[in-house]
């Protein structure tokens, strides 16, 4: 048997538990996707959003990439972001980093990691900003952990200075945008950061003809 015939029959098993279980269970989510939240994380294959959040298929739509950056060119991200925001109406987006992240580890160093270097370069550039506190933390991992939170930080301010959002914040009050970091080692979240809905943000990013 190959390593991915198990996860079809994993997958077999799953369907009927699902059935046994609740016999309308496919039919009623085919139907509706009413989700309440967008998730903007990690592609690590350690931080799976539903799992670590106890939530069900319907709950959470997924968007993930190398540590849960959101780039302001990057027309994926950008397309999930305005559909969960004007056609699902998701009322919370929640941008999960993780301590360990490889992304932000590879951003911290000198090395030319090929095509990546031009993803990394969003992180480094969060490094930059906040340089000062950063390059004063002696150890290295609490370095990469609080770059981490700051990275978390950053991507949800640069959710805050799209026209999706602004737009979303002023007429309809929505949604409340969390920064979390998910720790690998206990399996605990941490919220590090919020942004209510109309919080202001540096007036050179704001929208005055929404
Ligand atoms: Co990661």
């Amino acid at each position: 048997m190959h390593s991915y015939d198990k996860l079809l029959l994993m997958n077999k098993a799953w369907a009927k538990e699902m059935v046994d279980d609740d016999p309308d269970y496919f039919n009623r989510l085919a139907h509706l996707q009413t989700p309440e939240f967008l998730w903007i994380g990690c592609s690590d294959s350690r931080v799976p959003a539903n799992e670590i959040t106890g939530t069900q298929p319907g709950e959470i739509f997924v968007h993930r990439n190398i540590a849960n950056m959101v780039v302001n060119t990057d027309l994926n991200l950008l397309s999930v972001l305005d559909y969960a925001v004007n056609h699902l109406k998701v009322r919370h987006i929640i941008v999960c980093g993780h301590y360990g992240c490889g992304g932000v580890k590879a951003a911290m160093t000198k090395h030319d990691f090929g095509i990546i270097n031009k993803w990394l370069r969003n992180i480094k550039d969060v490094y930059r900003f906040h340089r000062t506190e950063i390059d004063a933390i002696e150890d290295e991992e609490k370095r990469a952990d609080r770059l981490t939170e700051l990275n978390v930080q950053e991507q949800v301010m640069n959710l805050a200075k799209t026209a999706i959002i602004q737009r979303a914040w002023q007429y309809e009050k929505r949604p409340h945008i969390h920064g979390w970091v998910y720790g690998l080692k206990d399996g605990l979240i941490k919220p590090v950061f919020e942004m209510e809905p109309q919080t202001h943000i540096d007036p050179l990013y704001e929208f005055d003809d929404l």
